[in-house]
This record gives C-alpha cells, sequence and structure tokens, in this order.
C-alpha cells in the first residue's frame, strides 16, 4: 500500500471529467490497488473522502468515510465507501449549508450550499452495482466527492465567497459553531 500524492488547485487534472472505469476492470489489480491506495491516502491526512484525480488518476473513483467527530460527537460515522462511476440525482430541493475543506485546497474552509438528500447509484469495490439514499453529512462528501469527477471543486459551488477561511482563523472564529469541518 502507498500513500499516493494529493493534486492541489491548479493542476489541471482537477478540472478533467474523469473517466468511466469499465466495470470488468474494477477488479483487476491495478484498479483494487489503487483503491487501497486512495483509502490508505486519505486516511493519512485525514480526510472524509477521496476522488481518484485529487491522486492524478482521471478515473471516475471515489472513497469515502467519515470518522466520528471526537469534539462533538454530533456527526454520524459513515463506514467505508467506494463508489466507482457514482451517478447522483437529487431527492428534494432542499438544499443545506455548511463547512467544506479539500485536501486539493489546503488550509481553507468555506460554507458551501448541498443538496441534503441524493440518491446514489454506482458500482462498488467488487464491481457490483449499489443504489442508496444519502441525507446529511454522507451526501455532502458524495457530493464534494462526486464534484471533483466533473472537474469541479467547492469553491465553484459557494454561493459566496463571504464565509472562506484560513484554517487557523477558522479555529479561532468559526469551529465551535459547526459539528462539520471535513475535507475531502
Ligand atoms: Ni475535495
Amino acid at each position: 500500500m502507498s500513500i499516493l500524492k494529493v493534486a492541489k488547485l491548479g493542476n489541471p487534472i482537477l478540472r478533467q471529467i474523469a473517466k468511466p472505469v469499465p466495470a470488468a476492470t474494477i477488479r483487476s489489480h491495478e484498479i483494487q490497488r489503487l483503491i487501497k491506495d486512495m483509502v490508505a491516502t486519505m486516511r493519512e491526512y485525514g480526510g472524509v473522502g477521496l476522488a481518484a484525480p485529487q491522486v492524478h488518476e482521471s478515473l471516475q473513483i471515489t472513497v469515502i468515510e467519515g470518522m466520528e467527530d471526537a469534539g462533538s460527537g454530533t456527526r454520524p460515522p459513515t463506514q467505508l465507501q467506494v463508489l466507482v462511476n457514482p451517478a447522483l440525482s437529487v431527492v428534494s430541493d432542499e438544499l443545506e449549508e455548511d463547512w467544506e475543506g479539500c485536501l486539493s485546497i489546503p488550509d481553507l474552509r468555506g460554507r458551501v450550499p448541498r443538496y441534503r438528500e441524493v440518491q446514489v447509484r454506482a458500482l462498488g469495490a467488487d464491481g457490483q452495482q449499489i443504489e442508496f439514499r444519502a441525507a446529511g453529512f454522507q451526501a455532502r462528501v458524495i457530493q464534494h466527492e462526486h464534484d471533483h469527477l466533473l472537474g469541479k471543486v467547492y469553491l465553484d459551488r459557494m454561493g459566496s465567497f463571504e464565509s472562506l477561511t484560513f484554517l487557523p482563523e477558522f479555529s479561532r472564529y468559526w469551529q465551535e459553531r459547526s459539528d462539520e469541518t471535513d475535507e475531502g
């Protein structure tokens, strides 16, 4: 297993549309190794999600794992999920705004509106079709990671940059008022 280098904002790979992974190749050694390395990289850098373009692979693969927030304990834990070729559909127009960060945009946080609930169709790490409904924190992380596959970052989804803050200022002025301070 390897910790992979994370592409930072400005790297053109973050702005490309990622290619779908042919279902028949998901169980290949190459793709399985990439998935394992993505999980290791996400955990190494304390992320709650990671998309393949962030590790310089323009493929439609995301890994998601929300860990329980040691501070407040209010965030529900999310089990490790591998989503290959994910497709999202919006369940209702209801939007929720909360803080996001991104491993590709270090040391910044901003408030981002996201759909509260989405229906997710994808292939799992075993190549099998999966479908489920995600809400709240999980839905937010999935939308953030899915955006990476479209060449989008969370800054593109902010209604305004008024909330954009550096990490020390986030900790000083804003963290207590938020449960979720996550990076994907
Ligand atoms: Ni991100």
